[in-house]
């Protein structure tokens, strides 16, 4: 059971974020006559953010993908990294990164699910920038169970965003420490275990049969999914951006949501997806990501 729970919900859980429990207040202003001021305003947008990745708040984007997130948290041309995943262009592409891999409870052996959420660092210079550090605070969901509530370890996300005059986040450069420890322990996954490893294989190409069908098929058989994933190596989360299981094992997740586009990044090719990257040319991708010289994009002006 407890291997189940990696493929879904560890990465899940690290991708994605935060909980409720903790509600934060954004900075008051002064005086209850004046308006919200634009690091105000920048605060409310990241912290809806992470809110949306508290269980069961990412349901509806699940369900129904884009049109579940609420209006003017991201921009449509929203594009940005987080490391050490990829990185994502376009509205669709964003949030499903920051929503559709939050763990559900049932989606993990471990029944782990983001039940809170702390911004612990900000600050926003200007109005079109800002800086953060959330803990995505993850425990057991399971009623009646003995360990319902109980506490598993959190998630820390550290990211710079570039917002649109409407206070939309246009642009945005994430990292997620440590995700393979927290894997692990959230998850009890033995990632460099070659037994785990065998039966994470045969968990993501029974999943993938059952979710891409039709168009979407990657593989003519369970068995010959095994047989190819064997020989690729096996990867661990704080690399999850290659040619590798642990790749597949994140973008599994999301084939619930867009089957015909995130089939083939779980497939024999990676999909240009989970392929094989390259340190540093593949990490050093600003201008092209960002549309903007190196240096430019979270930089207040003046
Ligand atoms: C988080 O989202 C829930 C559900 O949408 C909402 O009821 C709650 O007020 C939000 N909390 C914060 C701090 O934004
Ligand atoms: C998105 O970018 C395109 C091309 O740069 C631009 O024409 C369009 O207005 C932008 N849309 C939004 C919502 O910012």
């Amino acid at each position: 059971m407890h291997l189940s729970g990696l493929r879904s919900v560890g990465i899940a859980c690290a991708l994605a974020g935060p909980g409720p429990h903790h509600p934060q207040q954004p900075p008051l202003p002064p005086n209850q006559n004046q308006t919200v001021t634009d690091e105000q305003r920048n605060f409310n947008t990241i912290s809806s953010i992470y809110n949306l990745t508290v269980y069961p708040n990412q349901l509806p984007i699940i369900q129904r993908g884009g049109a579940g997130v609420p209006p003017g948290l991201f921009s449509q041309n929203v594009s940005g990294r987080v490391d050490p995943v990829g990185a994502f262009q376009g509205f669709e592409d964003s949030i499903e990164y920051f929503f559709a891999l939050a763990p559900l409870p049932q989606g993990n052996g471990a029944s782990a699910a983001i039940t809170s959420y702390r911004i612990t660092e900000f600050s926003s210079g200007c109005s079109d920038v800002a800086a953060s550090v959330v803990y995505l605070y993850c425990s057991v969901v399971n009623p009646g169970a003995p360990d319902d509530g109980k506490a598993l370890a959190p998630l820390k996300q550290v990211a710079f965003w570039k917002f649109d005059d409407a206070g939309a986040v246009l642009k945005y450069d994430a990292w997620i420490p440590n995700l393979n420890a927290w894997v692990e322990a959230t998850t009890a996954a033995a990632v460099t275990n070659p037994q785990f490893q065998a039966q994470s294989i045969l968990q993501i190409c029974a999943v993938t049969q059952m979710r891409c069908t039709g168009a979407n098929t990657q593989w003519a058989s369970i068995g010959e999914c095994v047989s190819v994933l064997s020989q690729r190596p096996y990867g661990n989360y704080d690399a999850a951006w290659g040619d590798n299981v642990v790749c597949r094992s994140i973008h599994l997740v999301l084939t619930q949501v867009r089957p015909d586009h995130h089939c083939p990044h779980v497939g024999p090719t990676g999909g240009g997806k989970c392929v094989d990257v390259q340190y540093p040319n593949d990490y050093f991708t600003d201008e092209s990501l960002y549309g903007q010289p190196v240096g430019e994009t979270f930089m207040c002006k003046k």
